[in-house]
């Protein structure tokens, strides 16, 4: 499953880079207007720190799909690397989509609720596809349910698109998304944290450390090889 950041908080992605494997990066307008900064060179940062095989989503502000298409062209210019437009799913957007995935252009159809959505944006030309899981949990719809009949149809279907599980708020919601063998996850820097979190794994190494310093004190196994 690929682990991607859904931020676009330039020390939080290098921290998470540094720390975590990280297979990529998305954004969406809100995500972006949250840092208040120059779009571009925010764009150009985030492309620095992770480098350009890591994939990078950035998604249209447009609603017309000339106007999609020409973002998307701009965009693919000036992101460079693994580059992927992250398109809404309406009419234009699947206008935009088909004519940019024969045209080169990666899309990842976004905003996507339903399961025949995320078909349709597949057969568009969508190399991902990203159902909303917390937003489906929150209208007492069921996120994880969706996220398993897409992966089941694509399978059914042999459809070569990939599902992108997105709005995650809990580690359980991912750890069911991962059971239903989704491709690829977006999250935020804090629930990628809470993921590899335990309070049982603080104990144990707090209790390897006491253990060996019981017997060899301060002494670190570099510095005993070395006597
Ligand atoms: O990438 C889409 C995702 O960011 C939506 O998440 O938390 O706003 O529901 P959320």
């Amino acid at each position: 499953m690929l682990y991607i950041i859904d931020d676009a908080d330039i020390e939080k992605i290098r921290e998470c880079v540094e720390f975590y494997p990280v297979d990529g990066v998305t954004t969406n307008p809100t995500i972006i207007s949250k840092q208040h900064t120059d779009f571009s060179s925010l764009i150009r940062s985030i492309r620095e720190i992770i480098g350009k095989e890591r994939m990078l989503h950035i998604q249209t502000t447009s609603d017309t799909a000339e106007e999609i298409i020409k973002e998307a062209y701009a965009l693919k210019e000036f992101v460079g690397g693994e580059f992927y437009i992250k398109i809404p799913i309406s009419p234009e957007g699947l206008k935009a989509t088909m004519y940019l995935s024969k045209n080169g252009i990666n899309v990842t159809s976004t905003a996507i609720f339903t399961q025949q959505q995320a078909l349709i944006a597949a057969k568009a030309g969508a190399s991902f596809v990203a159902p909303y899981v917390n937003r489906l949990d929150n209208i007492a719809s069921d996120g994880v349910k969706v996220v398993e009949e897409v992966v089941e149809l694509f399978k059914l279907h042999n459809i070569s698109a990939k599902v992108l599980a997105a709005s995650f708020k809990t580690v359980e919601q991912i750890h069911k998304i991962s059971l239903t063998g989704c491709h690829s996850i977006t999250i935020n820097p804090e629930l990628y944290e809470k993921l590899i979190y335990h309070p049982l794994t603080l104990y144990a190494i707090d209790d390897f450390e006491k253990d060996w310093e019981t017997v060899y004190g301060t002494n670190s196994i570099l510095g005993l090889l070395n006597n």
